[in-house]
């Protein structure tokens, strides 16, 4: 399996991770988001099929979310933040660490992107209830009142990473 960028050579339209939004928009956002440079997305090939993408995206955070990362009136708007967006892996391959290499590629390219480009935080949007279960493992910590929306601070990510 190798992790690259996003080819719209490969076949989308067999790509089944088991939730249809995340299907749907693999097969129809894809390949136009990435022309507008409206999202970065990175697929998991195995035997030049799609078996698990992600996709990244600028993100701020908001005042509710910004009082829960870095503590109430602490900070003003904005603060300047990275999405992860999208990350799933097809049902055929799941369970076999693909979604855990894809999550660490997509951190170690938030982490290069860390050293050129400024945001304190990483986000990640959770699809449901398992999903935060998923991300909450390699450390990210919920908003409160946001329950599918984590976070982990950059300066934590970089530490991670061996680049602080
Ligand atoms: C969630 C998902 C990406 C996980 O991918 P995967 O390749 O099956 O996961 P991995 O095999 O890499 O598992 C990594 C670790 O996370 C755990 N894990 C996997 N799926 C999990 C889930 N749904 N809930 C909680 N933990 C989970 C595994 O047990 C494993 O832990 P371990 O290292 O202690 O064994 C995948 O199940 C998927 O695409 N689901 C549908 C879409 C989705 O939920 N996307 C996520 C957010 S948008």
């Amino acid at each position: 399996m190798e992790i690259v960028r996003y080819l719209k050579s490969f076949d989308r339209s067999s790509f089944d991770c088991g939730v249809p939004e995340l299907n749907d928009w693999l097969r129809t956002q894809a390949t136009q988001k990435e022309a507008a440079n409206n999202t970065r997305t990175f697929l998991a090939i195995d035997d030049d099929k799609i078996v698990g993408y992600y996709a990244t995206t600028t993100y701020r955070l908001e005042l509710d979310e910004v009082a829960v990362a870095f503590g109430s009136g602490k900070r003003k708007f904005p603060v300047p933040a990275v999405l992860l967006a999208r990350l799933a892996v097809d049902k055929k391959s799941q369970d076999q660490g693909i979604g855990a290499r894809l999550l660490v590629h997509a951190l170690t390219e938030f982490a290069r992107a860390g050293e050129s480009v400024g945001f304190e935080v990483v986000v990640v949007h959770a699809i449901d209830a398992d999903a935060v279960t998923f991300y909450a493992r390699f450390g990210f910590q919920q908003f409160e009142g946001h329950p599918l929306h984590l976070f982990m601070p950059t300066k934590d990510l970089m530490r991670t990473l061996g680049r602080g």
